[in-house]
């Protein structure tokens, strides 16, 4: 059977590594904030040869920390992206600021040449998400930032060990906000998120608001919130970490062989990778005409297939303030955009099945 993510042979793949890892926290009899977050803290940073990590409760929390530590808040404006998870915008409404929507490249990121325009007094921050797995235009968002003197704060939900010239995601801005939701490249067992800095004073600050703005035990400097990685995804985290590497190979793989096989049909167009982006292929997105009825046809054919996203975040009720902004560009790919099983447990197999099912669609 094809599935969208294997979450369970992504463990069986792992078993000894993983219960073992399991095991030695259950016996330590210490679970929060102990030596298994500080060591994959230290991991983490060094492999995406960032100088500090903070290991924090989820993805959502790891912006809402970075802002709040940044001096972010209300009445303050962040430009970002409306085709992305929720997250990315409510993290921006939870610290009381306002996000400022930009219209997506043909990357489907943050159109840096239409920032410029969005910037006011009240900008403080610019907030794009390398949606997919591929970089954003970092190179030009970061000269932006550095010009107007703002914030670049990066979201890197879905982009784990991606890279732009050689460099990792994640390093370009103030912060990196990393999320372990299981179905990332890097995949905890549950929720996790880390934050990723270069900057003494912003791992410092995250670190006191990750743990209620303590500095030492029982002094709160500041009004922080409860979000502690827990030493069990720690620990899982440092396993998954070793073979992050392989995993990403493995989707390059499988994108490889997508593109070969679907290239000759005229009624997709598949991704479009960045110069001097290296993609990691969280998810492999094609524009299909007749989108809705392809997906149908091939959920008939028992090929899961989803849409990420199909509601932008300036279009849900809770973000009622932005419904009647017009992002052109979005709302023209949004009615195409499809996205097809990728995992590195997909099978060639399944992959030749995919396409020869989705050339036989556009063949009837
Ligand atoms: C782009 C993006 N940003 C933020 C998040 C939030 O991460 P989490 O689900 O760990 O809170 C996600 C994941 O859902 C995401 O894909």
């Amino acid at each position: 059977m094809i599935l969208f993510n294997d979450f369970k042979k992504q463990y069986y793949f792992l078993r000894d590594e993983i219960d073992s890892a399991i095991k030695e926290v259950l016996e330590s009899g210490w679970y929060i904030l102990g030596s298994k977050v500080n060591k994959f803290e230290i991991e983490f940073a060094d492999y995406l040869k960032s100088k500090y990590c903070v290991g924090v409760g989820n993805g959502f929390e790891a912006i809402q920390i970075s802002l709040m530590a940044l001096g972010i808040k209300r009445g303050d404006e962040v430009i970002t992206t409306s085709h992305s998870a929720i997250a990315t915008g409510l993290a921006i409404k939870a610290v009381g600021a306002n996000p400022v929507f930009v219209d997506i490249d043909d990357y489907y990121h943050l159109d840096a040449s239409k920032i410029k325009e969005k910037i006011t007094k009240k900008t403080k921050a610019i907030l794009p998400v390398h949606l997919y797995g591929q970089s954003v235009d970092i190179e030009n968002i970061k000269k932006i930032a550095q010009k107007n003197n703002l914030y670049l704060i990066e979201d890197c939900a879905q982009a784990h060990g991606a890279e732009y010239n050689g460099k990792k995601l994640g390093t370009f801005g103030h912060a990196g906000c990393f999320s372990f939701y299981p179905t990332k490249n890097l995949a905890g067992f549950g929720d996790g998120g880390a934050i990723v800095t270069d900057n003494f004073e912003l791992y410092e600050k995250s670190k006191m608001i990750r743990n209620y703005g303590q500095k030492n035990k029982y002094q709160h400097e500041i009004c922080g919130l409860n979000s502690r990685l827990d030493e069990l995804q720690a620990a899982i985290l440092l396993v998954q970490l070793r073979h992050l590497e392989e995993y990403n190979e493995k989707r390059r793989q499988i994108a490889v062989q997508y593109f070969q096989l679907l290239r000759h049909i005229k009624q997709i167009n598949l991704p479009k990778i960045r110069k001097r982006a290296n993609h990691v292929y969280h998810l492999f997105v094609i524009e299909a005409d007749k989108r809705d009825d392809l997906k149908v046809y091939l959920n008939k054919n028992n090929i899961p297939t989803m849409i990420h996203y199909p509601v932008p975040i300036h279009q849900q009720k809770c973000f009622s303030e932005f419904n009647k902004l017009n992002l052109p560009v979005l709302d023209k790919k949004i009615s195409k955009i499809l996205s097809l099983p990728v995992h590195p447990f997909l099978e060639q197999q399944d992959i030749i099945y995919i396409c020869n099912k989705i050339g036989k669609f556009y063949e009837d």
